[in-house]
């Protein structure tokens, strides 16, 4: 057999990383992500299937992309997850296997995920008091997160765990602290996201992003910050509290965005892969699998589709369009 070459995009960027969402579902209506009434949900036999995620994932990691991480929506929500989380975990070349989770149904499905070998775990809450995590995510499910959350920390293998919470000025500024507080009392690494315009409700706009650097500094006026070295493909930003008790991290796509290092693609519930988050195109693979395509004529759809890899995102720039999916629609 030949040597598969590895995948890379026309700017000489490796791909190592694919996010994979398993459902387009949602518990939640997070205001940066969903219309308080929901979206259209896809049909059943319009996601791909276990057997195609496999297969899917199987291809991708012959070509090196060796990272998974599973999204949504709300991952938890597929049917079945944990057997599917077991199934890629399987998949020869999978060297990490991860999840974006609201946490809402950690505290059922926490333990059959690590078992199923899921080794690491990103976890959205906005924010510690329970009526402003009901205004964020219009769900009043603050103390059911934290109570997954606490299952969850129960395995020494799932740490460490990464808390999401998205920066937007107005909100995010009175949780800052108590954020801060809760990554130095936990074993969780708190990230800051910067609010990025993939809302369904396209209330995004330029003055609603709180940067990291502003909420960075809020924290180390009064708990003092050091950097972490940076390894080149991260995304955070990663600081520690000087005193030791825990580490705080800061994804900037937009006041420092990192495109240059991007080595990630995604593929969307239906089978579409999107080679950026802000992708205005995107390639269908579920049609080529159901026609019968081969694994050979797949890897070549697939290597064609990276080939043309945005360079980097225009959110920064005059005439930016927001693509037609919301994030609850792409995957985190
Ligand atoms: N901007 C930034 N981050 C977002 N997320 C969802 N929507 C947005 C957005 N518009 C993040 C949430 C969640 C993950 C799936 O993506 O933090 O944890
Ligand atoms: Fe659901 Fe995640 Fe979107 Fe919130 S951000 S509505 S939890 S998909």
């Amino acid at each position: 057999m030949s040597k598969i070459e590895p995948l890379r995009d026309g700017h000489s960027r490796l791909i190592r990383d694919v996010r994979i969402s398993v459902t387009d579902r949602c518990n939640f209506r997070c205001q940066y992500c969903m219309p308080a009434e929901g979206l259209p949900w896809l049909e059943r036999d319009e996601v791909l299937s276990f057997e195609e995620l496999e297969r899917l994932v199987g291809l991708l990691a012959s070509m090196g992309v060796h990272d998974v991480r599973l999204t949504g929506g709300e991952p938890l929500v597929r049917r079945e997850f944990p057997r599917l989380a077991a199934l890629l975990a399987a998949v020869p070349g999978v060297r990490d296997l991860s999840v974006t989770t609201n946490g809402f149904l950690l505290e059922r499905d926490a333990a059959a995920l690590v078992e199923a070998g899921i080794n690491r775990f990103n976890v959205s809450v906005d924010s510690l008091q329970r009526d402003r995590f009901f205004e964020m995510t219009r769900r009043d499910a603050l103390p059911r997160v934290l109570r997954g959350l606490e299952v969850l920390a129960g395995f020494p293998e799932a740490h460490p765990i990464k808390i999401n919470a998205v920066g937007m000025r107005g909100f995010t500024e009175t949780e800052i602290l108590p954020m801060a507080e809760f990554a130095r009392s936990h074993p969780y690494e708190v990230r800051f996201i910067e609010f990025m315009p993939l809302d369904a409700d396209h209330a995004w706009d330029p003055s609603l992003v709180l940067t990291g650097d502003e909420i960075r500094a809020a924290i180390h006026a009064v708990y003092p910050l050091e950097a972490v070295p940076r390894e080149p493909s991260a995304t955070a930003r990663v600081y520690r509290f000087t005193d030791g008790k825990g580490k705080i991290g800061f994804i900037n796509p937009l006041s420092e965005p990192f495109c240059g290092d991007c080595d990630r693609i995604r593929v969307t519930a239906e089978g579409k892969l999107r080679t950026c988050l802000f992708s205005l195109h995107e390639t269908d693979l579920r049609t080529p699998m159901r026609a019968g395509a081969s694994d050979d004529e797949l890897r070549e759809t697939i290597r064609d589709a990276v080939w043309r890899k945005e360079l980097k995102h225009r959110v920064n720039e005059p005439g930016y369009r927001q693509p037609q999916r919301t994030m609850s629609q792409i995957g985190g």
